[in-house]
């Protein structure tokens, strides 16, 4: 099976999480997009969703599903959202899609977080996947000298040349080089550096399920 095929399976898997009669949180990314069609084939049965992103609120409109504020509602049964990496206890580095800081908001809104990813997230330890930071911009060069302390090298995310703008009207920080073997500890210390918006670690707001498309079908870890 393809990366695509296996992001799709697992993207159509989630529905049997999704609460009839409810709200349902969504993520972002190419595997929630997946899941964002599956969605629109049971739009009479949900009552709508909070998005975590510019992105999917577009997708989720085109598909008729009512979008709200998260400050409309209240607790959200499950959001369900894809991940740049997954350790085995279920801790994620996430933002490689830039909406880091709005998916641990819904996350943090929802009682489950059911996480979508094809087998090629599966990682020992978080820190291959370069850690994206949300930033305030004027904070960004002290912080990259915070991030060298620990060995890692910070790099600002571009876009056709240009810093980057997120959703929140930030700057996204790319950190190489760290191995974080205490995802709930380096999460705590990095989220109270001043100017720094979302660190990229979701070990506070990690997945209670994962659901990992693999090529003997979908594996569920929880
Ligand atoms: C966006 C994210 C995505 O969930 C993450 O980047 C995975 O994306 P994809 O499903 O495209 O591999 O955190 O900010």
């Amino acid at each position: 099976m393809t990366q695509d095929e296996l992001k799709a399976l697992v993207g159509q898997a989630a529905l049997d999480y999704v609460v009839p009669g409810e709200i349902v949180g969504v993520g972002t990314g190419s595997t929630v997009n997946k899941f964002i069609d599956e969605l629109g084939l049971i739009k009479d049965r949900i009552a709508g969703a909070v998005s975590s992103s510019e992105a999917s609120t577009r997708l989720l409109k085109a598909q008729g599903i009512p979008v709200f504020d998260a400050n409309q509602v209240g607790e959200l049964a499950v959001y369900i959202d894809g991940a740049d990496e997954i350790d085995p206890r279920g801790h994620l580095v996430k933002g490689g899609g830039a909406a880091l800081t709005r998916e641990k908001i819904v996350a943090a809104q929802a009682r489950r977080f059911v996480c979508i990813a094809d087998e090629s997230k599966l990682v020992d330890a978080l820190g291959q996947f370069p850690l994206p930071v949300e930033v305030i911009p004027m904070a960004a060069q002290r912080i990259t000298r915070q991030f060298e302390k620990l060995n890692g090298l910070a790099t600002l995310r571009l876009k056709d040349g240009k810093p980057l703008v997120t959703d929140n009207g930030q700057h996204i920080l790319d950190v190489r080089g760290l191995l974080i073997l205490d995802p709930l500890g380096f999460e705590s210390e990095v989220n109270q550096w001043p100017g720094v918006v979302t660190v990229g670690v979701f070990a506070h707001q990690k997945a209670d399920v994962c659901l990992i498309g693999t090529a003997d079908g979908v594996r569920t870890l929880s």
